[in-house]
């Protein structure tokens, strides 16, 4: 390995470090804070998720992969569909998912893995459908995460992949960024007990590709058909792809 490349893996590991400890501080206080925060809209993104995958899917039931599942929300609503690994490499996140996995009554199985989404233990095109909500902005390296997600998918399989992103009309643009910027990060800290996280959640959002260059990043992965649509007026987007053939 090069020395560049050495840095390279050195800042990737330091970053994943520091994702992991942020989510393991708040873990506890995460759903009621999620919910909270955007006023139960997030509820309404996943079920959007839902109803997208469902409709592109032919295999039946189809297996289903949530990267980065978290406190198994995802999850846990795609188990409808079926069976589900649910892959994550916060332990305190995890803990919580599977208290919530044993007790949704969901018809289909969820099993909750410890996994890093940039080298999943999976074997290549197992899964129908690969679905992740909130974690993209987050991993140290975003090509090699989508690259991961379709070698896990079969071709012809579902990608849907969930995030924030910022409204740019000009009213709500800056009312929301206002909320974002200002209010969110103090709120988030006042609640969760934890100065860090909820500043940098709007870092983040902020350095993600906006969400047609993401699109292009998609399709460089090996995916077709990339959509993506804007929810909330912008505040988060959906994007969904189909794997190419091999
Ligand atoms: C904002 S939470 C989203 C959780 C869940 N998907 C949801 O919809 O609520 C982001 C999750 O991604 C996980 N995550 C971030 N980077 C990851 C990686 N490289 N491998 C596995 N999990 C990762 C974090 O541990 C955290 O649980």
């Amino acid at each position: 390995m090069s020395p560049a490349e050495e840095t390279e893996v050195a800042s990737e590991r330091e970053t994943a470090r520091t994702v992991r400890d942020m989510f393991g501080k708040i873990a506890a206080r995460y759903d009621f804070l999620n919910h909270f925060l955007s006023v139960n809209t997030d509820r309404l993104w996943r079920r959007r998720c839902l109803k997208e995958v469902r409709r592109r899917l032919s295999a039946s039931p189809p297996r289903i992969l949530d990267i980065g599942c978290g406190t198994a929300d995802l999850s846990i609503a795609f188990s409808r569909l079926g069976p589900v690994f649910g892959c994550d490499f916060c332990h305190p996140m995890l803990r919580i998912g599977r208290q919530k996995v044993s007790r949704a009554a969901g018809r289909h199985a969820v099993e909750l893995v410890e996994g890093d989404a940039l080298n999943l233990s999976f074997r290549d095109g197992v899964f129908d459908a690969v679905v992740s909500a909130f974690v993209v902005r987050n991993l140290a390296n975003i090509d090699a995460g989508l690259t991961e997600m379709r070698r896990v998918l079969r071709p012809g399989g579902v990608l849907a992949v969930l995030d924030f992103s910022m409204p740019t009309t000009p009213i709500l643009g800056a009312a929301y960024r206002f909320y974002f910027l200002r209010v969110l990060p103090r709120l988030g800290k006042w609640l969760s007990g934890v100065d860090g996280p909820y500043r940098y959640l709007p870092d983040s959002v902020q350095t993600f590709p906006p969400p047609r260059e993401f699109a292009g990043r998609i399709a460089s992965a090996g995916f077709l058909g990339v959509e993506h649509h804007m929810l909330t007026r912008g505040v988060a987007a959906l994007f969904l792809a189909t794997a190419a053939p091999r």
